[in-house]
């Protein structure tokens, strides 16, 4: 892959600004950032969060790891290289959705702390909102949603997240929730209350 450097292209800045795009809808953008081991409820949570969101007049829009892996990232694998790749572009791609004014709620394992720093640092630390969906690996194995664990027991899948791969805990989110402790209902309260304390 060829990589352009940046003085080969200029900024073409537009006639639109954030604070129109703000007005217009309605809503400040944020992104929601997801974050925790397979099966620890961040897809569930992502799109009943998104269901919320939008019965509350909110425009938002869910990037979720597997749908994304289908497209725009389908080039890419579980190495730690790769999956640095795969959030530098969703950190990317969220960036530009907060700038069209959208909230993005953001579903991803995205196990190394480095990789969460630097999508914080693309989209912005004003924007960013870290969750950390702290399901024990124990509860995760047991709920084996896709039979991934059982398969990465058995030595079929490399560099599983929790298995043979590492997932590094936040030091600091915005919010924690073990989902197997907290119900859907009450965790969705509680991320509604972290964004309209933002506002
Ligand atoms: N309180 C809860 N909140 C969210 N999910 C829960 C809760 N209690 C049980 N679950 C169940 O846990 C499972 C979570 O699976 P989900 O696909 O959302 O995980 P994920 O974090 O997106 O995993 P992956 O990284 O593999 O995509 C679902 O089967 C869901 O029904
Ligand atoms: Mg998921």
């Amino acid at each position: 892959m060829s990589e352009q450097k940046p003085s080969d292209t200029v900024w073409h800045n537009g006639h639109v600004t954030s604070g129109e795009r703000a007005e217009l809808l309605g809503q400040q953008p944020a992104t929601f950032w997801f974050t925790g081991l397979s099966g620890a409820g961040k897809s569930t949570l992502a799109f009943l969060l998104e269901r919320e969101l939008l019965n509350r007049g909110r425009a938002c829009y869910v990037l979720d790891g597997d749908n994304v892996r289908h497209g725009l990232n389908r080039n890419l694998g579980f190495s730690s290289t790769d999956r640095s790749e795969n959030i530098r572009r969703i950190a990317e791609v969220a960036k530009l959705m907060n700038e069209a004014g959208l909230i993005v709620i953001a579903a991803f394992i995205s196990p190394y702390r480095a990789d969460r720093e630097m999508a914080k640092a693309i989209i912005g630390a004003d924007k960013f909102i870290e969750v950390h969906l702290a399901t024990s690996i124990e509860v995760c194995e047991q709920r084996d949603v896709k039979g991934m664990y059982k398969k990465a027991r058995a030595g079929l899948i490399a560099d599983f997240t929790g298995i043979s791969a590492p997932y590094e805990t936040p030091e600091a989110p915005s919010l924690k929730i073990d989902t197997s402790q907290v119900s859907p209902e009450d965790a969705l309260s509680a991320l509604i209350r972290l964004l309209l304390a933002k506002e």
